[in-house]
């Protein structure tokens, strides 16, 4: 089988590695960048960036007469299959993303293209915000004869151990413009393990893991501060929280969905924010997240007053499946918030029943609804009275599919908003949306 030839456009720490790493595969690279100075490093066998392990592989790559480079598009083009893009993607002074280089590299990609007229790909690895690559589909390659097929393809490479990185990456996930788009076209240079999705996932997956290493970086530096101020090492503490893989460093708390509550996680913030405030330790990050929290309950408030219907069933109202306890329950808050702005609320939870509320529970409920025993329904069938169309927000599965259908079901004429991923849903109700999907 006759490998294809690749071109790398942008041979900066992204484009040198990925050049490098690919002609170690085996495949013929050939580099493009508008800088001259670059382009005769890499031909000299030398990196252009600063990177362990990159000259060494240059000079055999080289050597091996898989690597050379150029500054001639035309040349790259037509001496590749395979076209990938990895110019830089700066932030303006105002902190919007600066794609005047993709964008440059793009038209002369399709000049070049259309002028090459054999099939060709375009894997965009530069990171670019959701909607970026397919903008470049349609205002750079749409209506040409023979279109490339165009991917993005996230690079997730860390400077320092980019080789180490590419030949084994963290995380593969390629983003296809249309669903079934064939991938197999660039099967030489991603992982069989990778995960195919739509181009716009793949750009928010770039965008979300980088946020969250910056959130990680930043939550470790604020317990850091507090800790300093304390005399306690924060290294320990971090130490030992990084070793609880079930909750801490684990999918666990990472789904959208549902606002954060319960009696600890509201209740035990707040108590760090101020105590961090009392100590003189600014905690920015910590700060936020009730803010954040809040936010994401006026998100959900908003859905339910898009719908259009006043009335309003939770099916769930304990702030998690398997407990009844409502103490800092977002239904609850999200209940009350509701009547307060005129709408019929009535809340099904088979865990919740209010004879069998005591304490601060029961408080908890009485002070956040006063007349909170007046809207819980014993019976699915209560909530749902013939011939009124209803808004219903779920929060957890609490009814078997059958039974949910009889409510829910085609011909009904209610709204469902899936707060927490009961998926099935979706194709039982007639009108569906998820808070975050
Ligand atoms: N640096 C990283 O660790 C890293 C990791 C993952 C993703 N990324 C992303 O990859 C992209 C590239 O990052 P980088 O750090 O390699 O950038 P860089 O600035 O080191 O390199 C970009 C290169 O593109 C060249 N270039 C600009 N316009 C060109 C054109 N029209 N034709 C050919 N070459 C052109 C520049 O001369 C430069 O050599 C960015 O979007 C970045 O966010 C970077």
């Amino acid at each position: 089988m006759n490998l294809p030839r690749i071109s790398v456009f942008g041979l900066g720490y992204v484009g040198s590695v990925t050049a490098a790493a690919l002609a170690e595969r085996g495949l013929s690279v050939i580099g493009c960048d508008v800088s001259v100075h670059k382009v005769d490093l890499i031909n000299a066998g030398k990196a252009p960036i600063g990177e362990p392990g990159l000259d060494e592989l240059l000079q055999d790559q080289r050597s091996a007469g898989r690597v050379r480079a150029t500054v001639d598009v035309e040349e790259a083009v037509r001496d590749s299959e395979i076209s990938i893009v990895c110019v830089g993607t700066p932030s303006a002074p105002s902190g919007a993303l600066d794609l005047q280089y993709v964008e440059a590299v793009s038209r002369q990609l399709s000049e070049a293209i259309r002028g090459k007229g054999t099939p060709h790909a375009v894997v965009y690895r530069s990171t670019m915000l959701p909607g970026s690559t397919r903008r470049m589909a349609e205002n750079c390659f749409h209506g040409m004869e023979n279109p490339p097929s165009i991917f993005f393809f996230p690079e997730f490479l860390r400077q320092g151990s980019a080789l180490a990185d590419f030949r084994q990456p963290s995380l593969s996930v390629i983003g296809v413009l249309e669903p079934g788009q064939a991938t197999e076209v660039v099967s030489v240079m991603v992982d069989p393990t990778t995960e195919t999705v739509s181009v716009e996932s793949a750009e928010l997956l770039k965008y979300s893991c980088n946020a969250f290493h910056a959130t990680k970086v930043a939550f470790a530096n604020e317990i850091g501060r507090i800790g300093k101020q304390l005399g306690i090492d924060s290294t320990e503490v971090m130490g030992a929280l990084c070793r609880d893989t079930r909750l801490n460093i684990s999918s666990y708390y990472l789904k959208p969905g549902t606002p954060f509550g319960g009696s600890c996680l509201p209740k035990d913030v707040q108590a760090l924010v101020h105590y961090s405030r009392r100590l003189g330790v600014t905690v920015p990050l910590l700060d936020s997240l009730m803010e954040s929290n809040r936010g994401h309950l006026e998100t959900l408030l908003g859905q339910v007053e898009a719908a259009g219907k006043k009335q309003v069933v939770l099916l769930g109202l304990a702030f998690k499946a398997g407990t009844d306890d409502l103490r800092g329950s977002a239904m609850l808050e999200l209940a009350a918030n509701l009547l307060l702005r005129g709408y019929e609320v009535r809340i099904y939870d088979p865990e919740v029943s209010s004879s069998n509320l005591v304490g601060a529970n029961l408080a908890f409920a009485s002070l956040k609804l006063p007349n909170f025993e007046s809207l819980i329904v014993e019976e699915l069938s209560e909530a749902f009275p013939e011939g009124v169309a209803k808004t219903i927000v779920a929060s957890k599965i609490c009814a078997d599919e059958a039974e949910i259908s009889r409510f829910l079901g085609k011909g009904q004429p209610h709204h469902v908003i899936d707060v927490n991923g009961w998926r099935a849903l979706a194709t039982i109700a007639s009108s569906y949306e998820g808070v975050c999907w």
